[in-house]
C-alpha cells in the first residue's frame, strides 16, 4: 500500500531523504520494516543499507533522537509530542525525546526580507520606528526580532521561516501515509492508533504554522484569565499580524530560566510558583483551553511577582466531558480513591481494550493508588503520578486518547517549573481546592430548584448523558464492584430543593388548570352569578391569582435564599 502511494506521490524526494537519514543513524532496520526501503526501490530509488560497526554501539533511542533532530521541525515536534506519551514508550525513549531541542541557526536578514516586505507592506525599517535585524531567538518554525512601533511601543516581531510550510506539509503527508500502512500491516500496533496519533499531531502542527492563530489563542486565554491580575499576556498588534508574521508587546521581565536573577532581584519564588500553577490549572480544568507548553522558556517574571506568559503556538483543548473525566481522575489521585482513577482510565481506553484483562488493570491501578495511602498531600507528585498511571496503561497495551497527551505534557512541565522555583512546591496542594471548587460548581443543584423551565432543559441534558453513565455503571457491576458513597447532608439539601421544585411545578399546574377551567366555565353561562359574572368562573380566577402570587413569592424567596448561600 505504501508502495503505490509513494510511487504516485510528489514527495518521493523527501521520502528518500528521510530514509537516508534513518539509515545513516543506524536505523536501516526500521526503514526496511516500515516498507520504506521496498517502496523506494520499486520507485527506482535504491537505498544502501549497511551496518556501520560504530553505530551498533549507540542505543536505539539515541539514534532515533539524532535522526529526528537532523530531519528538521516536523520530526523534532513529533518527538517532543511523543515525550508526553509514557503510555506508548518506555522511560529510556521518553528521556531521549525530552532531550530534543528546537533551537536552530537563524535565517539571515537578506533571506527573510522579501517575505517580510510583502507581509508588512513595506521595508521593516519604514514600517517600524526601529527594527533589530539581529534576531532575539530562532526556532524551527519561526524567529523573533525586537522592534519599536512608531508610537514608541516596544514589540517583538515573530517571523515564520520562509519555505517552512512546504517542507512541513510534505512531511505530514508522508507521515500520514506511513501511519496508514503501519496500521494496516502491523496489527500488533493497531491498538496504539498510529493514524489517529499522526492526525492529531498534524492538526496541532498545522495550527502552529499559522502565526495569526497563535495570537487568537493568546487573546482567548487572556480573556479567560482576565480576573487574575498577576498574570500578563502580551497585547497583539493586529495591524501588522498575519499568517506568516505576528507582532506583540515586548515583555521586559526576568526570563523564566534565569533562576539566579529571580533570587537576586528579590522575587518571591514560592509565590510565583503558586500563581503560575493557578493560572495553568484554571486554563485546564475551568476553561478547557490551555497553553500546552508551560516551560520556563515561555515565561517571564515581572515586578510585583507578576507572571508574563508567551508563545501560544501549541494549545490544548478539552471538551466538557474530558474536563469532567480529568477532574474525576485528578481528584481520585489527590484524594487517593483508586476506583475513581480506574473508572476514568478504562473509559479513556475506550473500545480499544480487546484482549485486555480489565479486572487485572483495575487491581493494578488500585494497588498503585493505594501505595500513596497515608502520604500527605504535600508529598504527592501529581505530574509523576499521571505519568506513572499512563505507564500502567502502556503495560496493558492500552493507549490514551490523543488530546490528553498534550495535557499530561503540560502538567509535567508545569510541575517541573514550579519545583525549580520552589523546592517546596506541591502541585497536589495547589490543585486540590481548585478541583474541589470545580466539582462543587458542577453539582450545584440551584439551577434545578429555582427556575422551572431551566430545570426541564437541564433534565434533558442529564437524560442525554444517561446512556453513558448507565454503561459505566453496568460495566462496573459486571466487575462486581459497584461502590455507593452517600453524603447525607448534600442529599437532604438536594432532596429539599427537588421537593420545593416539585411543589412549585404542581402549584403552577393547578394554577394553569384553574385559568383554563374558569375560562370555560365563564363562557358556558347559567348557574349563580356574582357581579354579573358566573360565580364559579370568578372563583376559579381568584384561586388562580392567589396561586400565581404564592408561586411568584416562592420563586423570589428561593432566589434570595441562594444569594445568601453564595
Ligand atoms: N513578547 C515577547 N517578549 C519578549 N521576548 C519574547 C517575546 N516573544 C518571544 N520572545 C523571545 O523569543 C523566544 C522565542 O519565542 P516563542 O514565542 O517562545 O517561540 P517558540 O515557539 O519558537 O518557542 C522566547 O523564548 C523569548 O526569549
Ligand atoms: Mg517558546
Amino acid at each position: 500500500m505504501l508502495i503505490e502511494t509513494l510511487g504516485s506521490a510528489r514527495d518521493l524526494g523527501r521520502a528518500q531523504e528521510i530514509a537516508a537519514v534513518f539509515v545513516r543513524h543506524g536505523l536501516g532496520d526500521l526503514v526496511r520494516r516500515l516498507g520504506l526501503a521496498d517502496a523506494l526501490e520499486k520507485a527506482g530509488h535504491a537505498l544502501r543499507i549497511e551496518h556501520a560497526a560504530d553505530l551498533a554501539r549507540i542505543e536505539p533511542p539515541v539514534q532515533l533522537r539524532r535522526a529526528l533532530e537532523e530531519l528538521g521541525p516536523t520530526f523534532v515536534k513529533l518527538g517532543q509530542i511523543l515525550a508526553g506519551r509514557a503510555d506508548l514508550f518506555g522511560p529510556d525513549w521518553i528521556a531521549e525525546f525530552n532531550r530534543l531541542h528546537s533551537r536552530v541557526p537563524a535565517v539571515p536578514m537578506e533571506a527573510l526580507r522579501p517575505q517580510l516586505r510583502e507581509d508588512l507592506g513595506g521595508e521593516p525599517e519604514d514600517v517600524f520606528a526601529r527594527f533589530d535585524t539581529e534576531p532575539l531567538a530562532a526556532a524551527s518554525i519561526a524567529q523573533v526580532h525586537r522592534a519599536q512601533l512608531k508610537d514608541g511601543t516596544e514589540v517583538v516581531v515573530k517571523v515564520r521561516r520562509p519555505g517552512i510550510q512546504d517542507v512541513i506539509a510534505a512531511d505530514l503527508r508522508l507521515l500520514e501515509r506511513l501511519a496508514a500502512s503501519v496500521e494496516q500491516d502491523w496489527p500488533a500496533l493497531r491498538p496504539y492508533r498510529p493514524r489517529a496519533l499522526v492526525r492529531e499531531f498534524a492538526r496541532s502542527l498545522r495550527r502552529e504554522l499559522d502565526l495569526a492563530a497563535e495570537c487568537r489563542h493568546a487573546e482567548r486565554i487572556a480573556a479567560n484569565l482576565a480576573a487574575l491580575d498577576d498574570v500578563v499576556i502580551p497585547r497583539v498588534h493586529w495591524q501588522h499580524t498575519g499568517e506568516r508574521v505576528n507582532v506583540q508587546d515586548f515583555v521586559q521581565g526576568v526570563p523564566g530560566e534565569d533562576l539566579e536573577r529571580i533570587r537576586r532581584e528579590g522575587f518571591d519564588a514560592p509565590l510565583l510558583a503558586r500563581r503560575g500553577a493557578r493560572a495553568v490549572l484554571k486554563m485546564i480544568v475551568e476553561d478547557g483551553f490551555f497553553h500546552a507548553d508551560p516551560h520556563p522558556g515561555n515565561v517571564f517574571y515581572l515586578p510585583g511577582n507578576r507572571i508574563a506568559i508567551i508563545d501560544f503556538g501549541m494549545v490544548g483543548q478539552l471538551s466538557r466531558r474530558r474536563r469532567e473525566e480529568l477532574l474525576a481522575l485528578l481528584l481520585g489521585l489527590v484524594e487517593k480513591r483508586p476506583q475513581a482513577v480506574a473508572d476514568v482510565l478504562i473509559d479513556w481506553a475506550g473500545d480499544h481494550h480487546h484482549g485486555t484483562d480489565l479486572g487485572a488493570l483495575e487491581d493494578e491501578i488500585e494497588a498503585f493508588v493505594d501505595q500513596y495511602h497515608g502520604t500527605p498531600l504535600a508529598q504527592l507528585h501529581l505530574g509523576q503520578m499521571l505519568a506513572d498511571v499512563t505507564t500502567i496503561l502502556r503495560e496493558h497495551k492500552l493507549a490514551l486518547p490523543g488530546d490528553l497527551a498534550l495535557l499530561i505534557k503540560a502538567f509535567i512541565s508545569l510541575e517541573g517549573m514550579g519545583r525549580a522555583l520552589d523546592p517546596g512546591f506541591h502541585m497536589a496542594t495547589e490543585a486540590q481546592p481548585l478541583l474541589r471548587a470545580a466539582v462543587r460548581a458542577r453539582y450545584q443543584p440551584q439551577a434545578l430548584a429555582a427556575r422551572g423551565w431551566e430545570a426541564l432543559r437541564e433534565g434533558a441534558g442529564t437524560l442525554a448523558q444517561l446512556p453513558h453513565d448507565l454503561s459505566r455503571l453496568v460495566r462496573k457491576a459486571r466487575h462486581g464492584r459497584v461502590q455507593v458513597a452517600v453524603e447525607l447532608a448534600d442529599l437532604r439539601r438536594a432532596g429539599d430543593q427537588i421537593d420545593r421544585a416539585a411543589s412549585r411545578l404542581a402549584l403552577a399546574l393547578v394554577t394553569a388548570a384553574l385559568i383554563v377551567g374558569s375560562s370555560i366555565v365563564m363562557t358556558v353561562g347559567g348557574g349563580p352569578t356574582l357581579l354579573g359574572l358566573p360565580a364559579f368562573g370568578l372563583l376559579g380566577f381568584v384561586g388562580a391569582v392567589f396561586g400565581g402570587v404564592v408561586l411568584a413569592r416562592s420563586v423570589w424567596r428561593g432566589k434570595h435564599h441562594q444569594n445568601d448561600d453564595e
